[in-house]
C-alpha cells in the first residue's frame, strides 16, 4: 500500500511570455488539472550501492526502474518522453541529498493535455520532486523543488527553459496569479477575484509544429546574444533607446528579440497594475499586443494560434464579454488564453471552432481553467 501522495498542477501563463529566461517578469497562473503521485518506500531491500526506484505512468502504461546512483548522464535520455523527467528529477534530488536515497515504488497519472503548452512536463517533474523527497525525509521547500525540476526538463530533456512553469506548479495559490521576477525567482501571488465573474478560457489549437525545441534553443540563445551587444546582463535590463541605438550591431532578428522582451515585461507590469486597480477594460489591450509582439517581434505563433486569438476576440478586444486574448506558452501550437464573462463563453468557443475548421480543418479543445494551488504532499 502506498504510504504518501503527491499532486503538482499544470499552468496557463496570462502574461509575460518568453520572458523568463531573460530575467523578466511572467504571471502564470497553476491550474486545475495536474499530475497526481502515490508512492512507499520500497519493503525490498535494494542493492547497497543504489537506490531502486521503480516508476508506474498510467497514462503511458509503462513501469521504468531506476538506479538512483546511475541515472546520467542527461543526454543519454533526450527524446526519450516520461522517462527522461524522472530520470532529471531522481538524479538532481540525489545530488542535493545528504544520505542515500531509498529505493520506492511510485505511480503517476496525470490530466494536463500534452503537448497543450500546459506544462504537462512541469506537472510531472513537481510531482515526482515532491514525493521523492517527501519518500526520502528530505522535505526540500518549494523553490527547491522548482529548481529540482527545472534542472531535469534543461539537463535531461533537453529544453533550455526558464523557472516560470515548474515554479508555479510548485508555489502557486489557490485563486491567484504568481508574478515571478525571474531574476531573483521571487513571486508574488496576485489575486484573480479582481476578475469578478470572468473565467479563464484555454483554447488548445491541437496543432503542434515541428522543431519546436530546436526554435526556442534559437530564441533563448538569441536573446542571450542580444544582451551581450547591448552590454546588459541579461535582456531584462534593456529599454527601447537602447535597442534603438545598436540595431545594426543586432541586426533584424536580435531586434526583434530584444524588443519583445523589453515590451512584453512592460506590459505584465501593466496588467499587475491593471488588475490590482480593477481596471478590466485595460486587460484585453495588453493581451492582444502581447499576442502581436510574439507574432510579428518574436515571431513563436502560427497561423491557427492567431485565427483562434481573432475569433476569439471577435476583430477587437474587450466587447462581446471576451476580455482579451492571446497565445500562451512556449507557441508553434499549443493554447491560446483567453478572459471571458460566462455568458460569452459558449458563443466564444462557436466562433473559434467555426473559424479554424473552416480554415484549417481543426477543432480545438476548450475548457475553463481556475487557478489553483501549488504542490502538495499528503501522509496516506
Ligand atoms: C516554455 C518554457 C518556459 C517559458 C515559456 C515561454 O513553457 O518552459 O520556461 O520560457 O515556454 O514563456
Amino acid at each position: 500500500m502506498p504510504t504518501h501522495a503527491a499532486r503538482a498542477p499544470g499552468r496557463v501563463n496570462l502574461i509575460g511570455e518568453h520572458t523568463d529566461y531573460s530575467e523578466g517578469l511572467v504571471l502564470p497562473m497553476a491550474i486545475d488539472r495536474g499530475c497526481n503521485c502515490v508512492g512507499r518506500v520500497a519493503s525490498v531491500p535494494s542493492p547497497a550501492d543504489s537506490a531502486m526506484i521503480r516508476i508506474w505512468s498510467e497514462n503511458e502504461r509503462s513501469l521504468q526502474t531506476f538506479a538512483a546512483n546511475n541515472v546520467g548522464p542527461g543526454a543519454a535520455w533526450r527524446g526519450r518522453g516520461w522517462p527522461a523527467y524522472a530520470a532529471g528529477v531522481i538524479a538532481n534530488i540525489r545530488d542535493l541529498a545528504t544520505r542515500p536515497l531509498p529505493s520506492m515504488d511510485i505511480a503517476v497519472a496525470g490530466d494536463v493535455p500534452i503537448g497543450a503548452g500546459l506544462s504537462s512536463s512541469a506537472a510531472l517533474e513537481v510531482s515526482l520532486a515532491t514525493i521523492i523527497s517527501e519518500l526520502s525525509g528530505l522535505a526540500l521547500d518549494p523553490s527547491a523543488l522548482a529548481r529540482v525540476a527545472r534542472a531535469a526538463e534543461r539537463g535531461y530533456a533537453g529544453v533550455p527553459c526558464g523557472i516560470m512553469d515548474q515554479l508555479v506548479s510548485a508555489v502557486a495559490r489557490k485563486n491567484h496569479a504568481l508574478l515571478i521576477d525571474c531574476r531573483d525567482e521571487q513571486s508574488t501571488p496576485i489575486s484573480l477575484g479582481t476578475l469578478d465573474d470572468a473565467r479563464v478560457l484555454v483554447i488548445d489549437s491541437t496543432v503542434k509544429h515541428a522543431l519546436v525545441s530546436g526554435e526556442y534553443k534559437r530564441r533563448a540563445d538569441g536573446c542571450a546574444e542580444a544582451a551581450r551587444i547591448l552590454g546588459v546582463r541579461a535582456l531584462r535590463d534593456a529599454s527601447l533607446p537602447l535597442i534603438a541605438n545598436h540595431t545594426e550591431a543586432l541586426g533584424d532578428e536580435l531586434t526583434r528579440y530584444a524588443r519583445h522582451v523589453v515590451t512584453e515585461n512592460a506590459r505584465v507590469a501593466a496588467f499587475v497594475t491593471a488588475l490590482a486597480a480593477r481596471d478590466r477594460a485595460a486587460l484585453g489591450p495588453l493581451m492582444l499586443s502581447s499576442h502581436v509582439s510574439l507574432r510579428d517581434d518574436f515571431r513563436v505563433s502560427c497561423p491557427e494560434l492567431d485565427a483562434i486569438v481573432e475569433a476569439a476576440i471577435n476583430g477587437s478586444s474587450g466587447t462581446g464579454g471576451v476580455l482579451g486574448c492571446r497565445m500562451t506558452g512556449g507557441g508553434f501550437g499549443g493554447s491560446a488564453v483567453a478572459l471571458v464573462e460566462p455568458y460569452a463563453i459558449d458563443a466564444c468557443i462557436e466562433r473559434v471552432e467555426r473559424t479554424t475548421k473552416d480554415r484549417f480543418g481543426i477543432t480545438p479543445r476548450s475548457f475553463i481553467v481556475t487557478p489553483s494551488e501549488g504542490a502538495r504532499a499528503w501522509l496516506l
